[in-house]
């Protein structure tokens, strides 16, 4: 099976602004420029559908995409963007954390992360938060085009040892491209396989 139809259904500001929570959903969330809406628009094989840019910050709201008339994907504004005004970051953490926490029907939450940076705390603050509050997550690395091999290699296990020190096993991880469409298909696979799963409930 693949994407065969992906469309804009509505962009909400809040938990109570989102379309009704019918259908599974997965949504994408990471550090603003880590690259959520490209790989979005590599995974669904539409390239304008979510909205990209060089500048950071630029997904403002939850953006949500109905799949295969099936299932919804999400793209959440990224954090740690510096140029949005303090409070306003706030607010927007809680209405993402309010979602996350409360959502009934998000299956996983891909956290994506720039493997070109060894792991930073404000990543590592977040993962601990999803595990605190039993959200079911994966991390997805992104641009793996742009790292050598050897730091790939470096950044990756560093990130593992990181994450074992808290906890007794690690997450799903998969590593991506976007531009190079690597580990695309791998998503899919693990998307498709938790749909079944729930269908079979
Ligand atoms: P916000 O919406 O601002 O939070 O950003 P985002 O996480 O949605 O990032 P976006 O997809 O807009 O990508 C940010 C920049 O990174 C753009 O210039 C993309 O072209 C670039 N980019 C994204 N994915 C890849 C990738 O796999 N490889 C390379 N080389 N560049 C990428
Ligand atoms: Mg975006």
């Amino acid at each position: 099976m693949s994407i065969t139809s992906a469309t804009f259904v509505k962009s909400a500001v809040s938990l109570k602004t989102c379309p009704t929570a019918n259908i599974p959903e997965f949504a994408f969330f990471g550090r603003s420029n880590v690259g959520k809406s490209s790989l979005i628009n590599q995974l669904t094989g539409i390239k304008g559908l979510a909205k990209t840019s060089s500048t950071p910050g630029k997904t403002q709201h939850l953006n949500f995409f109905l799949i295969n008339e099936s299932w919804h994907l999400v793209d959440l504004p990224g954090y740690g963007y510096a140029k949005v005004a303090k409070s306003k970051r706030k607010d927007w953490e809680n209405v993402i954390k309010n979602y996350l926490i409360k959502r009934n029907n998000l299956l996983c939450l891909f956290l994506l992360i720039d493997l070109r940076h060894l792991p930073l705390d404000v990543d590592l603050q977040f993962i601990d938060w999803l595990g605190k509050n039993g959200i079911p997550f994966c991390i997805v690395f992104t641009k793996r085009d742009k790292l050598s091999k050897k730091i790939y290699e470096n950044n990756l296990s560093e990130y593992k040892k990181k994450l074992l020190e808290d906890w007794e096993s690690l997450p799903p991880i998969f590593v991506t491209s976007a531009n190079k469409n690597i580990g695309i298909d791998e998503l899919y696979a693990y998307i498709e396989q938790l749909i079944m799963v729930v269908g079979d409930e």
